[in-house]
């Protein structure tokens, strides 16, 4: 097989799975589509199990109806980070062992998640039949009006796979040069097969707003000036040592700690997405403090 042979068949199956995950997701209710919002990072740690989590927890704070599906099964961090340990996963439904509403992890946080079967190799190669049962039984599950998708990171096949179906890529990186290195990459990855896509930064772990306006600067003015690609500022979530007590906790932080300055940042976050106006939810404390402070910068 030449490279030309090579690069067509991997395209193929890029587009075949993202067609498999669209239509999983598509029909969430009649006339209804279920938002698909991908959370994704070039380098690893960045905190999007983190962020997935917490994210899922405050859309499901602002009514809405929400599944993660945890694609990073290698480290399978989501329910390590909610503290529930999932017995099946994809796998088991593809293999005809579980149906899949055997495998939704109900939280009591409100929403629901449900653990993947490693992305490419798995969903990429399956044979049309077992595409089309799983599929119908995507269709089955209905009423979602998001799901959330916590990729692995880098630029590698499988994960690059899970941004294709999103109506929103996320792309999450620290203000550490490497990982901004590694966002551009995978912005660049992305956009080789997805010019259009609606892709957003968003900077974790920063120690001020400044730095988090900057950070998404340089990787905004780069993608514009070297991909001419335009990806929109999300915003930022503060470094925050009640993130990491919260990890240990296995409890999300934004419930944990509702008026830390994380939650509060999560709140912009969560309502950008939205496309909605700033949530009225913590409309006192510290919360309503930062959320003053944030809103008019980005
Ligand atoms: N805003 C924050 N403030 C402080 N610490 C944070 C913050 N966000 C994440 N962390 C820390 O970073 C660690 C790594 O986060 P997480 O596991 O969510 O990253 P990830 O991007 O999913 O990693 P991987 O690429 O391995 O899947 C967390 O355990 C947490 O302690
Ligand atoms: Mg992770």
């Amino acid at each position: 097989m030449n490279w030309t042979q090579l690069i067509e068949n991997n395209l193929r199956d890029f587009m075949d799975q993202a067609s498999t995950l669209r239509q999983m997701v598509g029909k969430a209710e009649p006339g209804t589509a279920t938002q698909i919002i991908t959370l994704t990072s070039g380098k690893g740690g960045v905190g999007k199990s983190t962020l997935s989590v917490n994210l899922g927890l405050a859309l499901a704070a602002a009514g809405k109806k929400v599944l993660l599906f945890d694609a990073d099964l290698g480290l399978a961090n989501v329910n390590v980070l909610l503290g529930v340990v999932p017995k099946f996963n994809l796998y088991h439904v593809i293999k005809g062992h579980k149906e899949l509403e055997d495998i939704i992890i109900r939280t009591p946080e409100g929403f629901d998640i449900i653990a993947g079967a490693s992305g490419y190799s798995v969903l990429a190669n399956l044979p049309e039949k077992e595409r089309s049962k799983l599929v119908a039984a995507f269709e089955r599950l209905t009423g979602y009006d998001i799901m959330l998708i916590d990729t692995g990171a880098g630029v590698s096949a499988n994960v690059v796979d899970f941004t294709l179906p999103a109506d929103k890529v996320v792309v999450i990186t620290t203000p550490e040069p490497t990982a901004i290195t590694d966002a551009y990459g995978i912005i660049k990855s992305i956009v080789l097969v997805a010019p259009d896509k609606n892709i957003k930064l968003l900077v974790n772990r920063a120690t001020s707003s400044l730095e988090g306006r900057k950070v998404a600067e340089r990787v905004i003015n780069i993608s514009s000036q070297f991909l001419n690609v335009r990806v929109e500022n999300l915003g930022f979530i503060y470094d925050d040592d009640n993130v990491a007590k919260s990890v240990r906790r296995q409890k999300p932080f934004y419930q944990l700690f509702p008026h830390s300055k994380a939650s509060a940042c999560l709140d912009i976050v969560a309502a950008r997405l939205l496309e909605q106006e700033l949530p009225l939810r913590r409309d006192s404390g510290i919360g309503a403090f930062f959320r003053k402070i944030f809103s008019p910068v980005m």
